[in-house]
């Protein structure tokens, strides 16, 4: 074994990195008692937190896509790992869709705190690699942020792990080989908001999603982002240079395989103490 945080009694799969194994079903938070998380913490201090938004996806595309792809995509790689996968954040920081029916935003203010708090609960049981995969842009920033505040404040709380905790924001959707497959299908039309590629994955998800496909208009360019009113009036159907109809379910099972690939590569590397971009 190459470090406390990676180590394991499991099986595993692969010599050379040591600790990642394949297994049949994700471990989940939600489905384990504290017994079985501190046996855990005891072989591995690696967790993944999925990071979604609920918000908007143009006239076709669902409400909760951000959170329902964060989620497959976290719970694949936690099945391929075998590194624990705690519930969704569905919620995120979605202010500019606020002119759309049913989206539900946190403000920056409030992601922070909400993530700042997941850290810190996780950190004082003694998890040092907290892996966030997120499916939303608009997050980006306010996530990153509160990494920063995270260590802050588990520093001047003394916990433990404090300087050794480590937090990386993994954005399943810029994964090189994703990137690289949606230009692939689509060329300019993945555009930047209801992609393609993020519907495709849905579908695939979700069949009953497709009875909502249809071909849409062309859509408004992608542009700068400031409030829900002016979004609106930038992009009227809520779409970013996108053709979601485009989108198909086999896509979609594509894109879950290759994200899942890259993270769980990325991964490796994360609980293995390599440095790399976040
Ligand atoms: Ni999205």
């Amino acid at each position: 074994m190459r470090s406390t945080v990676f180590s394991t009694t499991e099986p595993t799969s692969s010599g050379a990195s040591g600790a990642l194994r394949t297994s049949s079903e994700a471990i989940r938070l939600q489905l384990r008692s504290w017994p079985e998380v501190e046996a855990y913490l005891e072989r591995c201090k690696g967790v993944i937190v999925p990071l979604g938004s609920t918000e908007q996806h143009g006239p076709t595309g669902a409400i909760g896509t951000d959170a329902l792809t964060a989620e497959a995509v976290a719970l694949e790689v936690g099945r391929r790992s075998g590194v624990l996968v705690t519930p969704a954040q569905a919620f995120g920081m979605a202010e500019h869709h606020l002119g759309f029916a049913g989206t539900v935003s946190l403000q920056p203010s409030t992601l922070l705190a909400v993530l700042h708090d997941i850290v810190l609960s996780l950190a004082s049981h003694g998890f040092e690699r907290i892996y966030v995969i997120n499916g939303h842009g608009g997050n980006i920033a306010t996530s990153r942020a509160a990494f920063a505040q995270s260590y802050g404040t588990a520093a001047s709380r003394g916990l433990p792990v404090a300087g050794r905790l480590r937090c990386r924001l993994a954005n399943w959707f810029t994964a090189g080989p994703v990137m690289q497959e949606a230009r692939n299908l689509y060329g300019d039309r993945e555009g930047h908001h209801a992609t393609p590629s993020e519907i495709s994955l849905t579908l695939h998800l979700e069949p009953s999603l497709g009875a909502k496909q249809r071909p849409l208009p062309e859509p408004a360019p992608a542009g700068p982002i400031h409030g829900p009113a002016d979004f609106r009036r930038r992009h009227p159907d809520g779409r970013m240079g996108s053709d979601p109809f485009l989108a198909q379910p086999q896509h979609g099972e594509l894109f879950l395989d290759l994200a899942a690939t890259a993270l769980v590569d990325d991964l490796g590397r994360f609980l293995a103490d390599e440095d790399a971009p976040d």
